[in-house]
């Protein structure tokens, strides 16, 4: 099982190795990017480009708006690598296999991660458009046993009991919500609770009334496991979610959630992400 899905200790560190012979610099910070956001991307100067397809053991992504590229680079000069398109659930990979780029990212020299989704709004106070700092998530396949961290633990990454009451961290949390009030964006910032499921089919409207009674601010179908697998071995975490439409909630309703409305607002607010993201990237104190 290690070394079929999880990727071992040893053949990450391989992969690793191989990835910093051509990297620039070993990036100090990394980001994923969610669909129709991977123009976070493309801001990085002197980059490095590695598709997912050239690299030994990588999960490759086949989802449209989701490029397949490692982007390695300096953002407001600070040493990144930016996943330019990640893999799901929904794809078929086992979820041990979809997390495997984010210990490759901790091997390399990643501190900071900041991921991005693309997400429903189950919050009715939420519109089209805004963008939630997450501040705690609900991992619905982990209910069910679809952990990433399910396995033999190698201590080596981390415990085998991670905590998650910590997950997002609080000091980023802060200095989103302020570089947001100095450009102006306070009016779509929010923050919350996401959940993730595993999709591909959106959910039904029971579901979404279930997912908002459970506390949740918005749906979509990645970046828990990511989450938890950079925790597990020490990162600092930072997730963001746009809501690209309102998750469907009463039997009224005329719409229906689909994945072209989701490239459309992304590319919508895609601006005001990078200039968030990347003005968060250049106030942080790294190593
Ligand atoms: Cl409504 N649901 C899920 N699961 N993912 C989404 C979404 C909705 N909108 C964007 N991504």
């Amino acid at each position: 099982l290690t070394s079929l899905v999880l990727g071992s200790y040893e053949e990450c560190e391989a992969t690793a190795d191989w990835l910093l012979s051509q990297a620039p610099a070993r990036p100090l910070v990394g980001i994923v990017c969610g669909s129709g956001l991977g123009g976070l991307a493309e801001m990085l100067k002197d980059t490095v480009v590695i598709k997912y397809s050239d690299i030994p053991n990588f999960p490759q992504s086949t989802v449209h708006g989701h490029a397949g590229k490692l982007v390695f680079g300096t953002l407001k000069g600070k040493a990144c690598v930016c996943m330019q398109g990640r893999c799901h659930l929904y794809e078929g990979f086992a979820v041990q296999k979809t997390t495997m780029p984010i210990r490759l990212m901790k091997l390399m020299g990643v501190e900071t991660l900041i991921l991005t989704n693309a997400a429903g709004g189950l919050n009715q106070d939420f519109k089209v458009g805004d963008v939630m700092v997450i501040k705690d998530h609900i991992n619905i396949p982990g209910f069910a046993g679809n952990n990433p961290l399910v396995g033999p633990n190698d201590d080596r990454f981390g415990v085998r009991f991670p905590s998650m009451s910590d997950a997002y961290d609080r000091d980023l949390q802060k200095l989103a919500h302020d570089v947001a009030d100095e450009l102006g964006y306070s009016s779509f910032m929010k923050e919350g609770v996401y959940s993730a499921l595993g999709g591909p089919s959106f959910e039904t409207i029971a579901e979404c009334k279930l997912l908002r009674l459970l506390g949740a601010d918005t749906v979509g179908m990645s970046t828990v496991h990511e989450v938890i697998v950079a925790r597990h071995c020490g990162m600092r975490v930072f997730a963001l979610s746009l809501v690209t439409n309102q998750a469907v909630m009463d039997y009224d309703s005329e719409k229906k959630a689909n994945h072209e409305e989701v490239l459309q607002t992304g590319k919508q607010r895609a601006k005001e992400l990078e200039k968030l993201v990347s003005t968060m990237v250049s106030r942080m104190e790294l190593k």
